[in-house]
């Protein structure tokens, strides 16, 4: 069985899909087989991983029944278009709505690690990524309101594991998108650090334009940017660490070793 993981906000714009494309290519890089799944009718991830967007099908027709998720997968991605709206509109007059990503997914085999890439908002879509999920990673953008958002994000996470999955766990929150510089960075990194010592992961994802043209060219930062992929990396390997996942989480230090090395020292007495 793979390890699913619902990657999460309650606000827009916080680098979701910027996380899940990231940890794809970073869980493959230590020899994971990973497989990533749009949930958003925006179709962001789908674009980041340069899936034809003319491809089909998709998640919407998963959804909807129309196609097993086995042939939903193409490259390791389930993607998603507009039609996920509708069938999002469809799905909210059934019973069992909220249980109808965990059914599809459930027959799926072969991969170590499943990525769900959720929409801006906490409604039907974000319940069935979490109910179909072992863990939830939260991420919250390095701004003022930062606290509120997690919040309300673990509320839903809460009812749905009191109502609907109970092996439904945090796996950490991200702060996401930081400019150490300004003071609302600062402050969303203290008070999320004073109210979820626990969940918080220790490394920030550092704010660079670099993120829009890795998008935009469906470059992973990983190759555009190593220095900045740093973050990504050490984050990556404290998630494979929470997950158990020790093998993983070795090959993704000696990853981050190669491709951002530390600065050389100064030769002693120089
Ligand atoms: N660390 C970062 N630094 C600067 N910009 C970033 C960073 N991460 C993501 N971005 C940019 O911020 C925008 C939003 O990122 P992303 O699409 O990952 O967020 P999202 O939470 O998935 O958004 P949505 O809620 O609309 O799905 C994009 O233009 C992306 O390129
Ligand atoms: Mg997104």
């Amino acid at each position: 069985m793979p390890v699913t993981i619902s990657v999460l906000s309650q606000k827009g714009g916080t680098g979701k899909t910027t996380t899940v494309r990231t940890l794809t290519d970073a869980f493959r890089r230590a020899g994971l087989s990973v497989l990533a799944v749009d949930l958003d009718p925006q179709g962001n991830l789908s674009d980041y991983l340069g899936v034809d967007p003319d491809a089909t099908p998709t998640i919407a027709d998963v959804l909807t029944g129309r196609a097993p998720a086995r042939e939903a997968v193409h490259d390791g991605v389930i993607p998603a278009d507009l039609t996920l709206a509708e069938a999002e509109l469809a799905l909210g007059g059934r019973i069992g709505r909220e249980l109808t990503l965990q059914r599809a997914l459930r027959d799926l085999a072969g991969s170590d690690v499943v990525l769900i890439d959720c929409p801006p908002s906490l409604g039907l879509l974000t319940v069935n990524a979490l109910v179909a999920s072992d863990h939830a990673l939260l991420s919250a953008e390095a701004q003022y309101f930062a606290l509120q958002g997690v919040e309300q994000a673990l509320e839903v996470i809460k009812l749905a594991r009191d109502t609907l999955n109970q092996r439904l766990s945090v796996l950490g929150i991200l702060l996401n998108i930081a400019d150490m510089r300004t003071r609302h960075s600062r402050e969303a990194l203290d008070s999320l650090r004073a109210h979820y010592p626990q969940q918080l992961l220790g490394t920030p994802i550092r704010s660079s334009i670099a993120y829009a043209e890795s998008a935009q060219r469906a470059v992973s930062i990983l190759d555009l940017r190593p220095d900045l992929a740093a973050d990504y990396l050490a984050v990556a390997e404290e998630l494979l660490g929470r997950l158990g996942l020790a093998q993983a989480q070795r090959r993704i230090a000696r990853l981050a070793r190669e491709l951002a090395p530390p600065p050389e020292r100064a030769p002693a007495g120089g």
